[in-house]
């Protein structure tokens, strides 16, 4: 039932602030002024201990599940001091690559049956790593066959590009950083915030959602582009690669998510007057970094369009032509949740515009069950 919306796609940005609610429903203690904050995730309290002494933990995934561990990976590295490293399902499979039993390994899936990642949990199991799934269907085959998990709790998601998905997955793994992260109290100012940004982010999630007449006027402008770059970097490298990947699989226009910190290394050939670039340049240890980046792309006049914290729009903007998403600041690490909702809107009014399905994009499927 889409309710009083068009699409299940534009039902599900907008039910955002909801959905994370619910995927934070229980999980999240919060102490008295003296007691400490604290996180709590059934699924993985009987294997703490085994995950805090693995010595690697990798993440697995396809697609837009890949994108959201991406997201998560700095902060889980911060909190737990393991070294934490990624691979794309297929390609783990394709390399076969090491997988030890001193490993935790983590399969990130919104449907819980897609095949490559069901094929690298078998391979994962067989190499004796204990295996942790991430997904939001309870009874799934990954669920039935990891050790043990965190259901997302996101609700159904019908649109077959993931929205609401990809944003409660970074919540849990935001949460599970918590967890396995060792309590020292160096760290404790750090984890109370990151707790405090999790219980106010259906807020914030709120207060960017206003931003939809915006991006369905940006969608106008780039109607008929053949291309759009999003430049980003840390926390919010995986959002330029998820805004692309929305762009691309619903919108149909091509699109490619740039790690801010190659631009020198190739990427700066293609920028000219004419190809349209977002750069995401919100408040996190990486803003100085990112307004050089845009000082040298405004250098070669490149046509921006830069997303940044509120009240920043002067300091990041090089000239009159460059347009600004103001978007509302959070917890560094959980900025991801907020940055992504923007680049949702934008595809999905790309896509009607430009008349295409939103919610069955031609030649793909909910669920990739085969390889
Ligand atoms: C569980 C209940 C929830 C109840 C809560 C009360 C279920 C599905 N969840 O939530 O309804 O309100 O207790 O305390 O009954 N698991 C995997 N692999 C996965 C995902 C999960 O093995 O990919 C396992 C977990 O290790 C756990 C079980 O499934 O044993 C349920 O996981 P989850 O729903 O996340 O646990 P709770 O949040 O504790
Ligand atoms: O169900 P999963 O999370 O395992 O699916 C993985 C990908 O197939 C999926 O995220 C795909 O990239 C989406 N259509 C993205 O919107």
């Amino acid at each position: 039932n889409k309710g009083k919306y068009e699409h299940y796609m534009q039902k599900e940005i907008h039910e955002q602030p909801e959905s994370l609610t619910t995927t934070m429903r229980g999980r999240l203690i919060r102490g008295g002024s003296s007691k400490a904050k604290s996180v709590l995730l059934g699924g993985l309290k009987d294997n703490l201990k085994t995950i805090r002494r693995s010595r690697r933990i990798v993440f697995i995934g396809c697609g837009t599940s890949y994108n959201a561990a991406l997201a998560a990976r700095p902060i889980l590295e911060e909190l737990s001091g393991i070294p934490v490293s990624m691979e794309i399902a297929s390609d783990l499979l394709d390399r076969q690559a090491p997988i030890y039993r001193e490993d935790t390994a983590v399969f990130v899936s919104q449907s819980g049956e897609t095949a490559d990642t069901l094929l690298a949990l078998q391979y994962a199991l067989e190499n004796g790593a204990l295996c942790v799934g991430i997904t939001n269907t309870v009874g799934s085959a990954i669920a039935r066959h990891t050790h043990c998990g965190v259901h997302i709790n996101a609700g159904c998601e019908i649109g077959v590009a993931s929205t609401k998905a990809y944003t409660s997955q970074i919540a849990v793994m935001a949460m599970m950083a918590l967890v396995i992260g060792d309590d020292t109290i160096s760290s404790q100012a750090r984890r109370n915030a990151i707790i405090d940004g999790l219980v106010d982010l259906p807020n914030k999630v709120r207060e960017v959602l206003k931003l939809d007449q915006e991006m369905k006027d940006l969608a106008k402008l780039l109607i008929a582009e053949q291309s759009l770059l999003v430049f980003g970097r840390g926390y919010n490298y995986a959002t330029a690669l998820e805004g692309a990947l929305k762009v691309k699989e619903v919108a149909l226009m091509h699109s490619e998510g740039i790690l801010a910190g190659e631009m020198k290394h190739g990427p700066l050939a293609l920028v000219d007057e004419n190809l349209p670039i977002v750069v995401i340049a919100t408040r996190d240890g990486c803003f100085s970094k990112q307004q050089s980046v845009i000082q040298q792309l405004h250098a070669r006049k490149g046509r921006l369009i830069v997303m940044c914290s509120k009240g920043d729009a002067s300091s990041v903007c090089p000239s009159e032509s460059c347009r600004v998403i103001e978007v509302p600041q959070v917890e560094d690490c959980l900025q991801p949740v907020i940055n992504v909702i923007p680049l949702q809107l934008l595809a999905y009014h790309l896509t009607v515009l430009r008349g295409h399905n939103v919610d069955q994009p031609r030649n793909l499927a909910k669920s990739v069950t085969t390889q």
